[in-house]
């Protein structure tokens, strides 16, 4: 007889239910974790748990919808190799950022040397979106960053401190820097710091304080990294992406309506001159959540699921993290021909900003 759903769920959510006590904010978001903001990853720690539960070191994990690389970065410390496959430029960008095996000494070189230069200014005129979004100053300090990237070896670290600068020199409120809509032009009452605050004039101080704080973010986690293991990053739509041979998946899919993975970094899009491929994103916020927006939602995860399972021996975990408050996932695993075999419920509780707010998340293990 087939389980029912109630005995698929395990008793295990003391384990995977952290407080904010025993996982402060600094735990969650510890070394390149943090190099960028990103909306709508996994916490590491969850990460952690399951890659030891499922998986054994020297293995090969996929995350066919890898975003900010959480997956690759947690599988190197616990000793794994991991492969990525992300269709946003920037995730890309950020998780080869996060996992590339560096010569700490250059970038150490690199990085205070590009931190002397912050303030020189030159480059292109602004674009429009620039103008709209920045102080005159502000602007010319991010342009003049750019401008010098190209001079050092890690240049793509320096593009991912240059879009985080950029993200926090936005002329926006201070509790609206996840999606703002408009330019904040004038002085507003702020209700995150509960005083008037002023919108940024300049972003000198920000490309500063973020080169440093990359240095010992990166330095931190080229001690915690397993010697000789990998990530690799694949750019494209895992629906159709040629994949090599993995011991399993662990992964959080997008879920329907809620995040537009491109929008979320546009300055960065804007700044970098990255590709734009949101047309292929898998349940993106701009297509809705209408009956035939979840059927392609649903068709999206299937096809990117049969894909990643071309690539699994035989009884292989595959692990989903999802909040599947529509019950899309028992009918997506069984057209993938996937067999749901356990469902560990996570009680999350620490969810900040405007998406503040309890809620739960599951665990699907299937194989
Ligand atoms: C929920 S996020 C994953 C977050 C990730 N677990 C982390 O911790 O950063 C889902 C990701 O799927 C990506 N995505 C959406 N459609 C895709 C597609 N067709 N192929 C590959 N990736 C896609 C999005 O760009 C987004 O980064």
């Amino acid at each position: 007889m087939a389980p029912t759903q109630d005995a698929l769920y395990a008793d295990i959510d003391l384990a995977l239910s952290w407080s904010e006590r025993d996982l402060p904010e600094r735990e969650r978001t510890k070394h390149v974790h943090r190099l960028h903001p990103y909306l709508g990853k996994f916490i590491p720690q969850l990460v952690e748990v399951l890659l030891e539960r499922y998986f054994r070191p020297g293995q090969h994990v996929l995350d066919p919808f890898a975003g900010s690389g959480t997956t690759l970065v947690q599988a190197l410390e616990s000793g794994l190799d991991a492969t990525g496959v992300d269709v946003a430029a920037f995730n890309c960008l950020l998780m080869q950022v996060k996992t590339r095996a560096y010569n700490p000494f250059v970038v150490e070189r690199e990085l205070r040397a590009a931190h002397a230069r912050v303030g020189e200014l030159g480059g292109d005129r602004p674009s429009a979106y620039l103008r709209r979004w920045y102080a005159p100053q502000a602007a010319r300090e991010l342009l003049g960053f750019r401008s010098i990237v190209d001079d050092y070896e890690h240049s793509d670290v320096l593009r991912v401190v240059l879009a985080r600068a950029a993200r926090s020199a936005r002329r926006t409120t201070h509790f609206d820097l996840d999606f703002p809509r408009e330019p904040q032009l004038e002085p507003y009452w702020c209700h995150k710091h509960r005083r008037e605050c002023r919108p940024v004039e300049t972003s000198a101080q920000f490309l500063r304080r973020y080169t440093l704080d990359t240095l010992a973010r990166l330095r931190e986690f080229a001690h915690l990294r397993a010697r000789g293991r990998t990530a690799t990053v694949i750019h494209g739509d895992v629906r159709e992406q040629e994949l090599g041979r993995f011991d399993g998946v662990l992964t959080s899919p997008p879920y329907p309506g809620l995040i537009d993975y491109h929008e979320q970094h546009r300055y960065a899009y804007e700044l970098l001159g990255l590709d734009d491929r949101r047309e292929r994103e898998v349940g993106a916020a701009a297509a809705g959540t209408s009956r035939p927006a979840l059927a392609a939602y649903s068709d999206g995860i299937v096809a990117a699921l049969v894909n990643a399972k071309h690539s699994l021996r035989r009884g292989a975990p595959v692990l989903i993290v999802a909040n599947d408050r529509r019950d899309l996932y028992p009918e997506i695993l069984e057209r993938a021909d996937l067999r749901l075999e356990e469902r560990l419920r996570r009680h999350v509780n620490r969810r900040t900003g405007r998406r503040a707010g309890e809620f739960f998340e599951d665990v699907l293990i299937a194989r």
